[in-house]
């Protein structure tokens, strides 16, 4: 990723920042006591999940901007986690106006957290980007077991939003992955696959109430979730060329 993708993105999300995507006021906002059941547990841990300082992402990529001297790394990364803290506000504005609890603690979340901090700046967005892509599954199947309008219109924002962080980050870890050894880079690929359908295996697990509502079957999310992998991290055809051309070392 040469300095001008790196101002495209660095565009991008200066742009949301000053024009978040919102909801329009006079959308329904009822929250039936079957749904609310069904969905409190499960939000309440992808509410949490989004809730983060980035105290360690930033220092991971100050870190590395500084001795790569790449621009506008930074000021990406803080826009980005800026992005993350509003979805995990609106979150829990709209469970406490529909009296669903927070969570202040979740295994799988802190798991996810304590792997972010072992290392670099490439460990943490392999370790965020598997998160994001199994949570566009999920948003969309949340947005598909409620009738509430407000929630399926924050879903679908959240999505738009991750969309964009995917596609950034898949960028930046093409671009950190080709400054390894062709071994090395195999070796990553393959662990960060088996890392991503373990994840994906256990959202299922802690989700299913949600997910099995929305119409899927292990099978099928699992499914989902490894065509969100591929297209993003295992591109092919005129997709891997323009990504190879994009991932030249810094
Ligand atoms: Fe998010
Ligand atoms: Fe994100």
């Amino acid at each position: 990723m040469g300095a001008g993708e790196l101002e495209i993105w660095l565009n991008h999300f200066e742009q949301h920042a000053l024009h978040p995507r919102c909801a329009h006021h006079g959308l329904s906002d009822v929250l039936r006591t079957d749904e609310r059941e069904l969905i409190a547990s499960s939000i309440a841990t992808f509410q949490l999940g989004e809730q983060s300082e980035g105290r360690t992402l930033l220092r991971a990529a100050e870190r590395f901007a500084r001795q790569k001297q790449v621009p506008h790394l930074l000021r990406i990364i803080e826009l980005l986690i800026r992005e993350e803290q509003r979805h995990a506000a609106l979150l829990r504005a709209f469970m406490q106006d529909h009296q669903v609890p927070l969570k202040k603690i979740d295994w799988t979340d802190r798991i996810f957290r304590r792997l972010r901090r072992l290392a670099g700046l490439e460990l943490y967005v392999s370790v965020l980007i598997c998160a994001e892509l199994i949570g566009n599954v999920y948003y969309r199947a949340l947005e598909a077991v409620t009738d509430c309008e407000r929630l399926r219109v924050l879903c679908g924002n959240i999505v738009s939003d991750e969309l964009a962080h995917v596609g950034f980050e898949s960028q930046l870890l093409f671009t950190l992955r080709a400054g390894h050894a062709a071994r090395g880079r195999a070796l990553t690929r393959h662990a960060h696959r088996i890392f991503f359908a373990t994840t994906a295996a256990v959202v299922w697990s802690t989700h299913r109430s949600v997910l099995r509502g929305a119409g899927h079957s292990g099978r099928s999310f699992l499914r989902a979730c490894r065509a969100q992998y591929a297209f993003y991290l295992e591109p092919t055809g005129v997709l891997a060329n323009s990504r190879e051309s994009l991932s030249h070392k810094w």
